[in-house]
């Protein structure tokens, strides 16, 4: 399938989009108008003009410098109030009415963040939809775990003469930074947790998908008491470096590439203060079996290696296959990706997209030649090739050890192939990563899958059998071991990565059991209590 940017006039009016230059931002409960330098804002969509393409630009948006970071740090710091701010002192039903009161309001923007997230990420009509309508579930179930966890922790428990209620309390100020894949699936992952818990968040948009989140600002004002969301936009080194050297941020939260995670939390001056939840670089392998159906394989592999155009930190990212088996899915595989769309994310059943990093083909292109001339060829036609921001698809087989994208994270639309003899050299490629998020077997035969299970579940966080890698369903431990994460999301884990176990404990004595009745007939304490009303 052949690939074109489209003339501006051929796009369905209700895919037409005009520049935004957001001047308002969220500090102190404040939306206040910028007058500063901005950064320009480009789609990764280019049009073609009488001239040629050009890249069309979305509008543009504030660059903070380091007052106005700290700004929106400070005012996160006077709405927790070292614990004694409206928020952190509100009972679970008041932040749940906050919650649900900024759904409502995030659902009335669903349109235009949609259109924004086709236009400055790419990502397909449908797939945007369902980053929406997934975000939205995301927070209705948060709802639901803080209501079962406050159910759970509303009894007071007695042990060796020691009478105590323990529930789960905040940790204090939040920075919260998402990754331009899921701008806001991801960054709402742990931007609500850390909100339903009492905790301030400061959030910082990812580096693409600025401009969706704008809406959102007004209903935050709206939803939440001052100070508790504040707004940070910028270059990162310059806006989050002084955040970070304060010493004022209690929770990293961050979805990104480890290397950058390690330079901010460095920064930080108490590192034994400093809570980390991370989901960083990943290289899940798909590893077929001999006995495997190649018939049911090939999509599911297809998939999870191009979805998206592999920007997906779940994406298989390096496909083993045994020797024999190698032709027949070399020639299924490319059979099916034929059929793949290339095209506008607007298009109808469109499947791989322009790229939104500026110089990432240029990049990607490296790690292709660098296979190439360690021995693979690229197997399907136009693999590789460029038009501006959008790649073609590169199969590479055989690809070697030594090649760079054995090894490195190519996050867009490679597909390196390996093939092996023997299972073990499957294994060694997991122990030696530096990766350790998921893998996925595809295979029949119960006995040697069991096995490999048995060997995987010690190096990944997650083992799947004959289906692709996968974040969801939410429910479900969202984590990584070795350089790929740092805690676990899922919807409950989450409220719990953003909290800390507290408790109140007496003697199980009469004097003592007279005091707390007290509190709870009389109501004087938030925490202490018996009943809920949820
Ligand atoms: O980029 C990483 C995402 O968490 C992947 O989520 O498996 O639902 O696409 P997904």
């Amino acid at each position: 399938m052949s690939f074109s940017f489209p003339k501006k006039d051929l796009i369905p009016e209700e895919f037409q989009i005009s520049p935004k230059h957001q001047k308002r931002y969220l500090i102190n409960g404040e939306l206040r108008t910028w007058v500063g330098k901005t950064e320009t804002v480009l789609s990764p969509i280019f049009l073609e003009t009488e001239t040629g393409l050009e890249q069309v630009v979305l509008g543009s948006y504030p660059s903070f410098g380091e007052v106005e970071a700290l700004e929106a740090l400070d005012s996160a710091v006077k709405a927790y109030n070292q614990g004694a701010g409206e928020w952190p002192q509100s009972t679970v039903e008041q932040r749940i009415v906050a919650i649900e009161n900024f759904i409502s309001l995030m659902q009335t923007k669903r349109d235009e963040i949609i259109l924004f997230l086709m236009w400055e990420i790419g990502k397909t009509h449908k797939d945007s939809i369902k980053e929406f309508d997934r975000t939205i579930e995301y927070i209705n179930d948060t709802i639901d775990a803080l209501k079962t966890m406050e159910k759970d922790s509303s009894k007071f428990i007695t042990e060796k003469g020691i009478l105590a209620q323990i529930k789960r309390a905040p940790y204090g100020v939040v920075l919260c930074m998402g990754p331009f894949n899921y701008p806001l699936n991801e960054t709402f992952c742990t931007l609500i947790p850390a909100l339903a818990m009492g905790n301030t968040v400061v959030f910082k948009p990812a580096k693409f998908g600025v401009l969706l989140l704008e809406p959102l600002l007004e209903c935050f004002q709206k939803a939440f008491p001052k100070g508790v969301i504040s707004t940070l936009y910028g270059d990162g080194a310059k806006v989050v470096s002084p955040i970070m050297e304060s010493g004022n941020v209690d929770v990293f939260a961050f979805i990104g590439a480890s290397q950058t995670a390690n330079i901010i939390t460095k920064k930080h001056p108490k590192l034994n203060r400093l809570r980390s939840v991370l989901g960083l670089n990943a290289k899940n392998p798909a590893i077929l079996l001999e006995d495997c159906d190649l018939d049911a394989v090939v999509p599911e592999v297809l998939a999870g290696s191009l979805a998206y155009n592999g920007q997906r930190c779940t994406a298989l990212k390096i496909i083993f296959v045994p020797e024999k088996l190698a032709e027949p899915f070399l020639e299924k595989y490319l059979t099916l990706l034929k059929t793949w769309k290339r095209g506008m994310p607007w298009e109808k059943d469109i499947m791989l997209t322009p790229l939104p990093e500026e110089g990432k083909t240029k990049w990607l292109t490296e790690l292709i030649e660098d296979a190439v001339t360690l021995g693979a060829k690229i197997h399907n036609s136009k693999g590789g090739m460029v038009t501006e921001s959008f790649m073609n698809p590169a199969v590479l087989f055989p690809v070697s050890k030594q090649s760079r994208v054995y090894h490195e994270e190519q996050f867009g639309p490679i597909v390196p192939i390996v093939p092996y003899h023997n299972i073990e050299e499957t294994l060694e490629y997991v122990r030696d990563s530096n990766m350790g998020q998921q893998a996925s077997i595809f295979g029949k035969d119960a006995k040697t899958i069991g096995l490999l299970v048995d060997r995987l579940v010690n190096q990944v966080a997650r083992v799947n059998i004959n289906t692709q890698c996968q974040r969801g369903p939410d429910s479900f431990p969202f984590t990584g071991r070795k350089d790929s994460a740092d805690g676990t999301l899922s919807v409950t884990d989450a409220l719990r990565a953003f909290s800390i176990r507290s408790l109140v404990a007496a003697k199980d004595e009469e004097s003592s059991k007279e005091i707390i009745r007290k509190i709870v007939e009389t109501k004087s304490s938030r925490f202490i209590g018996t009943e809920t009303k949820l």
